[in-house]
């Protein structure tokens, strides 16, 4: 995980399910569970829905877990209704935002351009990203997931220079891997892909682009989570339903660190 870097990378998208205080209980639990491991060896964060941000970040110590937003819009203000601004994830307690999950890109049909703005939006409010990509099954078929990864990187970073990209960190997430319906990804495939990416943060970015923390998703478990966090590649594990149980995140956790030797 990460070459050198000893440090292990988890995150837990909470989607649209829990309100706060149903956050503030699971958020508690978790961190209860995970204050006996070293932080310098663990970066651990929750996307609580909207609503459950400032709950969620007055009920935990920020140097156990960190809270981001599920998204941001890409103007700070304005006639954007329903929209959330970075100001406000900001001031309610969030230290970063996720930009264009698969559900945010497929269901609410945000573009790789929109994806760009709204990465410009944070970074400008000095929040940190966590960058969501990832082929569809089409893709696969058709042999272009490296080709359509790639395409995400560059439109989505487009503008970015590389002294940003400390603040950036990027989500592969298969299509197809995500959610009740997917399926999980074989390691060795996401091996290939993560290698896929680095290859264009490469060129996009040279050595700095290399640095870039990259997280797998798609339906990790606890039976695959060893597997798929230690590919050489793969710095990470960002998971959805196997994290929402704060007991089961915690063993995760635990099982890929010892099998990583942190
Ligand atoms: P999953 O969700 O782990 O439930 O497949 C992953 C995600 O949506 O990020």
């Amino acid at each position: 995980m990460g070459g050198e870097m000893r440090k292990a990378y988890f995150g837990t998208n909470m989607k649209m399910y829990l309100t706060a205080a149903e956050t503030v209980e699971y958020v508690t639990r978790l961190a209860s569970l995970t204050s006996d491991i070293n932080r310098d060896c663990l970066e651990l964060f929750i996307l609580p829905p909207y609503t459950a941000i400032r709950a969620a970040r007055e009920a935990v110590d920020p140097s156990l877990i960190q809270i981001g937003s599920q998204s941001i819009s890409w103007e700070n203000e304005g006639q954007f209704t329903g929209e959330i601004s970075p100001r406000m994830v900001k001031e309610a307690g969030a230290s970063f935002c996720m930009i264009g999950h698969s559900e945010r890109r497929n269901i609410f049909r945000e573009t790789d351009d929109e994806c760009n703005a709204r990465i410009a939006c944070a970074l400008r409010n000095d929040l940190r990203v966590l960058f969501c990509i990832g082929e569809t099954s089409y893709d696969m078929a058709h042999g272009i997931s490296d080709e359509k990864l790639a395409i995400q990187l560059k439109l989505g970073l487009n503008q970015v220079p590389a002294h940003i990209l400390p603040y950036i960190w990027i989500a592969y997430e298969p299509v197809w891997a995500i959610g009740s319906g997917g399926k999980p990804a074989d390691p060795n495939y996401v091996e290939a892909r993560h290698r896929a990416i680095r290859q264009t943060l490469y060129n996009l970015y040279g050595p700095d682009g290399q640095k870039v923390v990259v997280f797998y998703g798609g339906s990790v478990n606890r039976d695959n989570a060893v597997a798929l966090a230690t590919q050489p590649s793969v710095d990470g594990l960002f998971i959805g339903r196997s994290a929402w149980d704060a007991d089961n995140f915690n063993h995760i956790i635990r099982d890929v660190m010892l099998a990583l030797e942190i």
